[in-house]
């Protein structure tokens, strides 16, 4: 027996394991190799990263599309969830990413400074709405959200935060205590970060106070009243966090006098309002984020998702007042603000900008919001439409006219979708709601080839 073996076997160093199975990192598999290692992805990669729909294996995506292993073109109307607003792999962004790569890939703020953040700091300050005009750069959705939440809570010396019921603001600690959208994203996690109280948001559809809007002269604020009455003084209170138009909880688009009244009342308490913008923002509703659309401005925005066009980045915004109270120390990063992220967020804004994207996504997004309200009444299991921009939510019910939530309907639809290869995703607390969120780039010929398809799936769903 070899004694060098036994040694390191003993010391547990022994960890040589057989060279890569499938050549470098620069060669591409062949289809069949592909395949058996998609069909060996259970073993490779966590449930909770992959469990999901459809999970089509993919070799490359383009504009609207994706190309699938089997050879297949498949129009990806998620938009790769609410993030490639230029399509995917744009030429500019990807020039832009090249350039900035082949010169400097990271450099960790505040060892080095570099240009890109900087350019994209001031690009963002004319682009972000009212005075939100300095930054704190992350990587995802959930880090802007934690962000916004902690320099609240800095600047306010305040230990509450208010959230709305149906919220999705992310995976981590602090963002998942303000979300209300699934239990499951909560369940086995208690207890959470404490001081977070949650109300209902204005689902006019299931209106929380059974009335209808606008003769409800807004009853729904009530439970706002309640809460500073019975639970917290809102002079405890930091932060109002809430996304202007609800996403995963089921694409709810709440009436422009609520937001406008929650506006008010933060005011009125010097309370935060901060705006979770992460699937709004970077041009999804027409303007680049729904508080431009909707007419109501923040104290603090938070951004990701589409800022950079794939590229991981994410950011907070504030007025400068505020985020000069933020010191060095109370927050930081190491990867937050990477160069070829924020050089792809340039040529984001630019692509956006040159293409008329922002006009593209109010007039296709009306052209869809049109065709698809039409289905009510003409299809019984749709029960409500809404949107703004190309954020447009289906929500499916039972044909009993009881308008129960109809998730059997939804599974079936996307299923028909799939196999006439367009590609759309559930949300809503039962799953019963179809977001429609092609990229903004889209032409009046793919909008109708995906509707077309949309419009089969429903009508056989109904047969
Ligand atoms: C509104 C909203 N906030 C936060 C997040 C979390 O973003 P991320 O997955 O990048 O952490 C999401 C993700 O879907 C989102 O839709």
């Amino acid at each position: 027996m070899n004694h060098g073996t036994d040694f390191k076997t003993f010391l547990g160093i022994n960890h040589e394991k057989s060279p890569a199975k499938h050549g470098t990192s620069l060669t591409e598999l062949g289809d069949s190799e592909f395949r058996a290692l998609y069909d060996s992805m259970g073993e490779l990669l966590a449930p909770s990263l992959v469990r999901d729909w459809p999970n089509i294996p993919i070799r490359s995506a383009k504009g609207c599309c994706f190309y699938g292993l089997d050879g297949r073109e498949y129009l990806d109307f998620t938009s790769g969830m609410a993030t490639m607003n230029t399509g995917h792999c744009h030429p500019k962004v990807l020039e832009a990413a090249r350039l900035q790569m082949e010169r400097l890939v990271h450099a960790a703020v505040g060892v080095a400074m570099y240009e890109s953040i900087l350019r994209l700091a001031e690009e963002l300050k004319r682009i972000t709405p009212g005075d939100l005009n300095m930054f704190f750069f992350s990587n995802s959705g959930a880090e802007a959200v934690e962000g916004a939440i902690k320099l609240a809570k800095y600047v306010t010396r305040r230990p509450a935060v208010v959230a709305f019921t149906g919220g999705f603001h992310g995976r981590t600690v602090g963002a998942m205590t303000v979300t209300s959208s699934k239990v499951k994203y909560r369940t086995h996690y208690e207890p959470l970060m404490s001081g977070v109280y949650h109300v209902p948001y204005a689902y006019c559809f299931r209106c929380p106070v059974g009335k209808s809007h606008p003769s409800c002269a807004l009853e729904c604020l009530g439970f706002i009243e309640t809460l500073f009455k019975r639970l917290v003084d809102p002079s405890e209170v930091a932060a109002f966090i809430l996304e202007p138009m609800q996403g995963e909880g089921g694409y709810v688009l709440p009436p422009r006098e609520w937001l406008e009244a929650i506006r008010e009342i933060c005011s009125k308490h010097d309370i935060k309002l901060i705006f979770d913008e992460v699937q709004t923002g970077f041009g999804r509703t027409g303007s680049w984020f729904a508080a431009q659309s909707l007419g109501v401005t923040p104290d603090i925005l938070a951004i990701a998702k589409g800022i950079a066009s794939g590229f991981p980045l994410s950011a907070v915004a504030a007025p400068a007042e505020l985020m000069k109270a933020w010191p060095t120390g109370a927050h930081g990063t190491t990867f937050g603000g990477n160069p070829v992220s924020c050089r792809a967020a340039l040529a984001t804004i630019e692509v956006i900008e040159e293409e008329g994207l922002l006009d593209n996504a109010k007039k296709m997004g009306k052209a869809a919001l049109d065709r698809l309200a039409s289905w009510k009444g003409k299809y019984p299991v749709v029960g409500d439409v809404r949107g703004i921009g190309l954020m447009i939510g289906i929500e499916f019910v039972k044909p009993d006219g009881k308008l129960e939530p109809n998730p059997e309907a939804v599974t079936e639809v996307l299923r028909r979708c799939l196999d006439e290869g367009l590609i759309l995703y559930p949300c809503g607390v039962d799953g019963h709601v179809i977001r429609f969120i092609p990229p903004l780039i889209v032409d009046e010929e793919t909008l109708r080839k995906g509707l077309d398809i949309f419009e089969r799936a429903v009508a056989g769903v109904c047969r």
